[in-house]
């Protein structure tokens, strides 16, 4: 299972990375915004700045949302490096771009997944990623890792290369069912990553492995 980290925050992308298991960033303009990151320029700097920090997969996602602005955005953002890839909403104009960039070898995450229907297009058009929300889709009381389990059987089916990308994933549990349902990725702040390593077992036998080595050895 490849971990992403959900954040456009380049200290916490580099603490991820330091701890030497991170495979990718994803953004949106709200994580963008949250940091006041803004201006065309500025916007695609702070992505140059992210894929400076990691190895490969950095998600950056088009304003646009018709075709030719999604293609004009998407081919800019992808010439920023190569370690890119272009998120792109499940639209009808999204799904078109998709194809396109699929076509030209270009890497995509079709992003706010809600449904097996809008997976299973965003597939065919040759999305690289899909990105479903669970965490969202359980604020309405809808099932978002039963959401996961449709896309890993649908796609399984039909042998589809598209990869699961758990979204809107917040909390430790979250990610775990995620690895056991078979997500390929999944993409989640640092504190749900960093949550993964709490024990109370593994804080007790440490202090008591120091405690015993103290005695011994004064
Ligand atoms: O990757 C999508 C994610 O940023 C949405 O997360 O917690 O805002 O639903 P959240």
């Amino acid at each position: 299972m490849k971990f992403f980290i959900d954040t456009a925050n380049l200290n916490e992308i580099k603490e991820a990375y330091d701890l030497g298991v991170l495979d990718g960033v994803t953004t949106n303009p709200s994580l963008m915004a949250k940091e006041g990151i803004s201006g065309e320029e500025n916007i695609k700097n702070h992505y140059k700045a992210i894929c400076n920090i990691v190895d490969n997969n950095v998600s950056a996602e088009v304003i646009a949302t018709d075709l030719e602005g999604m293609i004009r955005e998407g081919e800019e953002l992808a010439a920023l490096d190569d370690k890119i890839v272009v998120k792109v909403p499940i639209i009808k104009d999204g799904i078109k771009a998709i194809k396109y960039f699929s076509d030209k070898g270009i890497r995509t995450n079709c992003t706010l997944i809600f449904s097996p229907g809008q997976a299973i297009l965003a597939a065919k058009a040759g999305a690289t990623y899909v990105s479903p929300f669970i965490g969202r889709l359980d604020d309405v009381s809808f099932n978002g890792l039963e959401l996961i389990e449709q896309l890993v059987l649908i796609y399984q089916n039909y042998g589809f290369d598209t990869q699961i990308l758990a979204a809107s994933v917040r909390h430790s549990m979250h990610l775990i069912q995620c690895a056991e349902i078979g997500a390929d990725v999944a993409t989640c702040p640092l504190n749900v990553i960093t949550g993964l390593l709490n024990h109370p077992l593994t804080d007790k036998g440490l202090a008591q492995f120091l405690a015993d080595h103290k005695k011994s050895n004064g």
